[in-house]
C-alpha cells in the first residue's frame, strides 16, 4: 500500500468508529429516554382523599375558608421523610367547595419562609383577587381574597404563581382542588358522593433522590422537569376501593411539565362528562383523554363486580415529532391508580343524555381577534415583564384568540379569569374533549387553535391577568403575558414591576 492509501484507510476506520460511537450513543439515549411504570406498580397504598375544607358562613353570608401555606415532611415511602410544602398539612391542600352565587373569602396565611401567592385556576374573579404574580404574600403575611362565585359547576384548582418560581412551589406540594356546584349539577344523576363514587384524582409525576425530591431538569427534555413515576393525591402506588357501578373521576393534571393520555388497559370506553370549566352538553364516549399540565376532565367509568382495573397513561399520538415524543415524555407510560371493585356493587343511575348548557361564547360576533405565537423564549416574541401590559381588552366584549405553536416542542396555553370555547383546531372542528368550556389547551408543535372568550370584568386597568404556557418551567422562564380588562375607550395603566409582598 502506498503511504497515501495507508493514511486514507486509517482515517476511514477512525471515522467509522466515531460514527458508530455517536450512533450507539444516540441509540442508548433514545432507549434510555423512555420511562414506563406499566405493570411495575404494587398498588399497596390506599389512595388518600384530600379532606373537604372546613368553612363557616359570615354574618353577611360569605363562606370563609382558611388556608395556611406551610413547610413540613411526609412519608411517601415508609421510613423516609421527604421535605414538603402544603396547605393546612404536609402535602397538597384540602378541597374547597362552594356554590354558584355564593360569596367566598379565603383567608391565606403564608407560613413559608419565602413569598408566594395563591391563584384560583379557572375561576372568574376580579384581577386583584386572582392570586397571580402581582398578589404576592410575604413570608408571615396574610391575604384575604374574596369574590362572588359566578360560573357553572366545575372542577377548578388552586396553586401558587410567584413569577419565576411557580414550578418549584407547585412541585413541593402546593396545590389543591376547588369544586363548584350549581343547581343543575345538584339535580343531575351523576355520581356525587365525594371520596366514594366521586373521586378527586390529582396526578403528579415525581422523582426521588433517596428521601428527597429530585427536581432536576434533564438536558434532552426541554419540557422542564419530568419525573419517573406518578402519585395521585400525594399517594405513591395508590389503590382505591369502589362500591358503586359508576365512578366519577375528577382528573387534574397537577404535574409541572408532563402530559398524560389516560385510559384503561382493556381499552374500555368511559364517558367524558366535564372539561376544565364544567359539564359538557352531553356525555362523550372515549377510550383516551389527553391532559396537559393544568387541564381537568371529569370522566365516569363503569366497574364490573369484583374486578381490578388501572387508570393508565399511554404513549401519545398527539405530541409532535418522534424526537419530541421520545425526549419530552410523549412515549412514556404510567400505571397511575388501581381501582378495586367490591364483589357487590351498588346500582348507579344511568348517565343523563343532557348535562348542561355551555356558557362559553360561540364566537359568532367577536369585536376583534388577536394572535399569539408560542415560543419557549416568549409569547409573540417577548418574554414576560411584570410592568408591561401586553393586551388590553374591553369589558363585556367577546374576542377570538388564535394561538399557534410551531416551536418544535409541545406547549400549552392557559388564560386566567375566563373559560373559552375552542372554535377550530388546525382549521377543523374540535374533537369531543375540546367541545366544552376550557381554560387550558394542549398544543403540540404544528398546532393552531382558534378560541372564543368573553371578558366580563370587572374592569381594572392597573391590575392585569395572565396568559401563559402551563408547562411551569416555560412559564417561569418568561413564556407568559399580561392582559388588562378596561371600560370601553379606556387604556391600561402600568402595573408595578415588583412582585413584593404586602
Ligand atoms: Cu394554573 Cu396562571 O395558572
Ligand atoms: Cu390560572
Ligand atoms: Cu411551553
Amino acid at each position: 500500500m502506498s503511504p497515501l492509501k495507508r493514511v486514507l484507510v486509517v482515517l476511514c476506520s477512525f471515522v467509522t468508529v466515531a460514527a458508530l460511537a455517536i450512533g450507539g450513543g444516540i441509540l442508548w439515549l433514545w432507549n434510555d429516554a423512555e420511562i414506563s411504570t406499566v405493570g411495575k406498580e404494587s398498588f399497596d397504598n390506599e389512595l388518600s382523599i384530600p379532606p373537604l375544607a372546613k368553612s363557616r358562613v359570615d354574618r353577611d353570608g360569605t363562606r370563609v375558608f382558611d388556608l395556611r401555606m406551610q413547610a413540613g415532611e411526609k412519608e411517601f415511602t415508609n421510613g423516609r421523610k421527604t421535605p414538603t410544602w402544603g396547605f393546612n398539612g404536609d402535602y397538597l391542600g384540602p378541597t374547597l367547595r362552594a356554590e354558584r352565587g355564593e360569596k367566598v373569602r379565603v383567608q391565606i396565611k403564608n407560613g413559608l419562609d419565602e413569598a408566594s401567592t395563591v391563584h384560583w385556576h379557572g375561576m372568574h374573579l376580579p384581577a386583584k383577587m386572582d392570586g397571580g404574580p402581582h398578589q404576592m404574600v410575604r413570608p408571615g403575611g396574610r391575604w384575604n381574597p374574596h369574590w362572588r362565585v359566578d360560573q357553572p359547576a366545575s372542577t377548578l384548582w388552586y396553586h401558587p404563581h410567584p413569577h419565576g418560581a411557580t414550578e418549584k412551589h407547585v412541585q413541593r406540594g402546593l396545590a389543591g382542588m376547588f369544586l363548584l356546584d350549581d343547581q343543575q349539577s345538584a339535580r343531575l344523576p351523576l355520581p356525587k358522593k365525594y371520596g366514594v363514587d366521586d373521586l378527586p384524582v390529582i396526578v403528579q409525576d415525581v422523582k426521588f433522590d433517596g428521601a428527597k425530591f429530585d427536581h432536576g431538569h434533564e438536558m434532552m427534555r426541554h419540557a422542564g422537569f419530568l419525573g419517573d413515576r406518578t402519585m395521585v393525591n400525594g399517594t405513591l402506588r395508590p389503590y382505591q376501593k369502589v362500591g358503586d357501578e359508576l365512578v366519577r373521576l375528577r382528573l387534574l393534571n397537577a404535574s409541572t411539565a408532563r402530559t398524560y393520555d389516560f385510559g384503561f388497559p382493556d381499552d374500555r370506553s368511559f364517558s367524558l362528562v366535564g372539561t376544565d370549566g364544567g359539564l359538557l352538553e352531553q356525555p362523550a364516549r372515549m377510550k383516551r383523554i389527553q391532559l396537559s399540565p393544568g387541564e381537568r376532565a371529569e370522566v365516569v367509568v363503569r366497574m364490573e363486580p369484583g374486578e381490578k382495573t388501572v387508570l393508565r397513561s399511554f404513549p401519545q399520538d398527539n405530541y409532535g415529532s418522534a424526537w419530541e415524543q421520545r425526549f419530552s415524555g410523549g412515549d412514556d407510560s404510567f400505571d397511575v391508580l388501581e381501582l378495586r371493585a367490591a364483589k357487590q356493587l351498588r346500582a348507579s343511575d344511568g348517565l343523563p343524555q343532557r348535562l348542561g348548557k355551555l356558557e362559553v361564547p360561540d364566537g359568532k360576533n367577536p369585536v376583534r381577534g388577536r394572535f399569539f405565537d408560542l415560543k419557549q423564549s416568549g409569547i409573540n416574541g417577548r418574554a414576560m415583564k411584570m410592568n408591561r401590559v401586553d393586551e388590553t381588552v374591553t369589558r363585556g366584549t367577546t374576542e377570538t384568540w388564535t394561538v399557534r405553536n410551531n416551536n418544535g416542542m409541545p406547549h400549552n396555553f392557559h388564560v386566567h379569569d375566563v373559560q373559552f370555547r375552542v372554535l377550530e383546531v388546525n382549521g377543523d372542528a374540535p374533537p369531543p374533549e375540546l367541545r366544552g368550556a376550557k381554560d387550558t389547551v394542549f398544543l403540540p408543535s404544528g398546532t393552531t387553535m382558534k378560541l372564543a372568550m368573553r371578558f366580563d370584568g370587572p374592569a381594572d386597568p392597573d391590575t392585569p391577568y395572565m396568559y401563559h404556557c402551563h408547562l411551569l418551567a416555560h412559564e417561569d422562564g418568561g413564556m407568559m403575558g399580561q392582559f388588562a380588562v378596561v371600560e370601553r375607550g379606556h387604556r391600561a395603566g402600568t402595573p408595578s414591576g415588583e412582585h413584593a409582598g404586602h
